[in-house]
């Protein structure tokens, strides 16, 4: 790369907010729900958005040159594919994620220089709550969270299932199970296996009716509780699953809900966490970042696979193996000893 090339790809990042938070603006005014139906004039959006037409007219044309929303006819806009994706309740929709982004996760981060030199929690310290205690007490933004995983997760979910074989088990525990889709899909891929969705009350209340819709509600018990209380994760089941709940807690917590879990569980047992694994190097890795998030908002952490193979050891699980996929996740595999 040439100097001006280096200089340009830096300036690109430092502004970096630029683009996610024109998105965020847009997802939050619900411009992508309104266009659903064909183009409209930023008139049009502008009443429909009490907001000033001059000035959403500039936030849609720089957001057209992204490929995001595309001018049609002078001051006329219409969805493009990546722009469909800011509708709610649409398949693979990413408004949730980008309101969860825009509003908490930007907050937070600004106290970046802080946290390193303190190493507090961030988020509590900007919100007054650890973050799953306060989407307790805030149910629209605990909902919005819930969707939110989906539109950064929910492409992860086809990735594992060509990747690991289930049919192997009876019962499968999706421990912090969330909205419920990722179960659903398990369920659906393999007929012949039950399945529990587990997570915090209010979280699994929002969920039952995505298992209904999904047609698995028969397969799937549900159940309530919390992963820190001994015998709260539901026993008996030959195989547990974990999709990114171990990379919110820190060493101490993971191994408290790991233990947890080897107690739920018969000798022999498969404990499933899906998580990424920092591979060693200066190579590009989008979970070097998401573990900045983690350190910021739950006070997590990314690990590496010597990292997981030592919790595992800590939590009385061998580490049989870990199973790539085609993204950046794997299943990291162990057995109860
Ligand atoms: C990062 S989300 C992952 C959700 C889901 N596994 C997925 O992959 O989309 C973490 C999940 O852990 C759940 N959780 C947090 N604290 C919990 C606790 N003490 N007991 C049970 N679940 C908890 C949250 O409600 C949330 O659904």
């Amino acid at each position: 790369m040439s100097d001006a090339q280096v200089a340009g790809s830096l300036t690109q990042m430092i502004c970096g907010y630029w683009h996610s938070q024109a998105i965020y603006a847009a997802a939050k005014l619900g411009i992508a729900d309104l266009l659903k139906n064909g183009p409209r004039t930023v008139d049009e959006l502008a009443a429909a958005t009490e907001t000033k037409p001059d000035f959403l007219f500039r936030l849609l044309r720089a957001l057209a040159s992204l490929g995001i929303f595309a001018e049609q006819t002078p001051r006329t806009f219409g969805l493009t594919p990546m722009a469909e994706l800011l509708q709610s309740n649409v398949p693979g929709s990413q408004r949730s994620l980008v309101l969860m982004m825009g509003e908490e996760h930007y907050t937070v981060w600004g106290k970046l220089v802080e946290i390193l030199h303190t190493g507090d929690n961030a988020f509590e310290k900007t919100l007054g709550a650890p973050i799953f205690e306060w989407l307790s007490q805030h149910p629209e933004q605990g909902q919005i969270f819930d969707e939110a995983m989906t539109g950064i997760h929910g492409r992860e979910t086809a990735a594992v299932l060509a990747a690991y074989d289930f049919s192997q088990y009876k019962q499968l525990v999706d421990v912090g199970g969330g909205n419920g889709s990722k179960i659903a899909a398990i369920l659906q891929h393999h007929p012949s296996l039950q399945g529990v969705l587990f997570d915090l009350p209010h979280v699994v209340d929002r969920a039952a009716p995505r298992l209904i819709e999904a047609g698995v509600a028969d397969r799937c018990e549900l159940a309530r509780g919390s992963f820190f209380e001994a015998g709260g994760i539901p026993a008996g089941a030959d195989a547990y699953l974990m999709r990114h709940i171990i990379h919110d807690w820190d060493d101490d917590k993971s191994l408290a809900i790991l233990r947890n879990c080897h107690a739920a569980m018969p000798i022999g047992g498969k404990l499933l966490l899906v998580e990424s694994v920092i591979p060693p190097g200066n190579g590009p890795f989008a979970t070097k970042f998401l573990d900045l998030t983690m350190m910021l908002i739950p006070g997590g952490k990314e690990r590496s696979a010597l990292e997981y193979r030592t919790l595992y050891e800590q939590a009385g699980f061998e580490l049989t193996r870990i199973v790539a996929t085609t993204t950046e996740i794997s299943v990291i595999e162990g057995t109860k000893r």
